[in-house]
């Protein structure tokens, strides 16, 4: 998550990415940009990033020192326009504005950029979007890259390491870089190939759909090697049954906390909330006296994507309960044989030292829980840019 200290950067760092947006929009809207795989296509070979940003903030103070000076000097074109006995002399005063921006290093700001950089999954982050690309990293990447994303058998013999795509690389990359190099593969420095091309065989579709899947593989195998989520995951979206109501989209909840029960005909009922909607995910078809709850599903990819997150491969796990923030995050789980909830389940957070509840009666686990969700939203860091 690597958020720096300065609070100031945070909105720099999104102008930077609002602005470049602004521009392929304005360029798709005027029919100036093409397309690429369905989606408006960036039209040069560099893009602005606030990936260095974070890490040196002397050049961001750079960057915002210039660009108040640029906001400076264009106001005082505009007054040199109305103002015509100053003229002359207001005119004067640009050059040295400009002279005087302590410009931030064009390295520090650029990075390289795929007519697909700026493009946004279209899948919403689905179970069965999940499955989808489960089935297809399966056929397709498994050799290489290795049920856990370390590396597979024939890893060793690529021109270089298959990079760990059970750490942290998903989500440093813009997930449309991404798609990039799987649909067209990778080179290095001397422009041999070192990963092949995906295009053939796969369409971009496909392509969101493996990315899905990566990422839930890469939160579970984070969360068995050092018990926490290190990068953000959001809950997957399904569909649910609420009451006597049309199944829905569980997206359809954002806004609200939810927690996720995986339950068998055995596992007791969770007890209603008010802080939260609960919704119950049937581990086997057959049972059917399942406990109750404000909603439920029925779904094998469902099932299948939580236990992938969760880190338990496609095993069941009834009893397991996960718990999402209002804004979609996965934040706390609690293990089958645990009765109750407590701070020390949180885990999507930055430091993992538990830390002293903050005055709240312990009886209350749930409650502090809660207050410290509430209290820590989660801010990712994706591409260069915050969201
Ligand atoms: C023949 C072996 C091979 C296969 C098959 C393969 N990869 Fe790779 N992959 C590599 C190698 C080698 C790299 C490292 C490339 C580099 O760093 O230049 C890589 C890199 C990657 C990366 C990181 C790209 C980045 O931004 O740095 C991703 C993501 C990835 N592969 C996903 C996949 C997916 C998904 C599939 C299946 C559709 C797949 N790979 C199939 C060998 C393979």
């Amino acid at each position: 998550m690597n958020i720096p200290n300065a609070e100031w950067v945070n909105p720099l760092i999104s102008a930077l990415e609002a602005v470049q947006l602004a521009v392929l929009r304005l360029l798709s809207w005027v029919g100036l940009s093409g397309t690429s795989e369905g989606q408006a296509a960036w039209p040069w070979p560099l893009r602005l990033t606030g990936e260095n940003l974070l890490i040196d903030l002397g050049q961001a103070r750079r960057l915002a020192w210039t660009l108040a000076l640029l906001a400076l000097a264009v106001v005082v074109l505009l007054l040199a326009l109305f103002w015509r006995r100053r003229r002359w002399w207001l005119m004067g005063t640009v050059p040295l504005l400009l002279l005087l921006a302590p410009w931030p290093d064009a390295s520090v700001l650029m990075a390289p950029a795929q007519p697909t950089s700026f493009h946004r999954s279209p899948t919403g982050f689905s179970a069965g979007s999940i499955a989808q690309g489960r089935a297809l990293y399966a056929q397709h990447c498994v050799a290489c890259h290795g049920a856990d994303g370390r590396g597979g058998t024939l890893a060793s013999a690529q021109p270089v390491w298959p990079p760990n795509l059970a750490g942290p690389l998903l989500w440093k990359r813009a997930d449309g870089d991404v798609l990039w190099r799987i649909l067209h593969g990778t080179h290095d420095r001397r422009g041999r190939a070192t990963m092949p091309a995906f295009a053939d065989s796969l369409d971009a579709q496909d392509v969101w759909a493996l990315i899905d899947f990566m990422k839930a593989n890469a939160a579970g195998q984070s969360l068995r090697a050092t018990g926490a989520w290190a990068q953000p995951i959001a809950l997957p979206d399904m569909t649910v049954r609420c009451g006597d109501h049309a199944p829905r989209a569980l997206s359809a909840w954002r806004g609200q906390r939810m927690r996720i029960v995986l339950a068998d005909a055995s596992t007791a009922p969770p007890l209603e909330d008010p802080r939260l909607v609960s919704i119950i995910i049937r581990t086997s078809a057959r049972a059917t006296t399942t406990p109750s709850a404000d909603c439920e599903v029925d779904n094998a990819d469902a099932r299948e994507a939580l236990a992938l997150i969760a880190g338990a491969g496609t095993d069941a796990l009834p009893g397991l309960q996960l718990i999402a923030d209002r804004d979609g995050w996965l934040r706390a789980r609690n293990a089958p044989d645990q009765s109750a909830w407590s701070e020390d389940d949180l885990v999507c957070r930055t430091d993992l030292a538990p830390q002293a509840t903050r005055g709240v009666p312990a009886s209350d686990g749930l409650g502090a829980l809660i207050a410290r969700i509430d209290a820590e939203p989660v801010r990712s860091v994706k591409g260069g840019f915050i969201h």
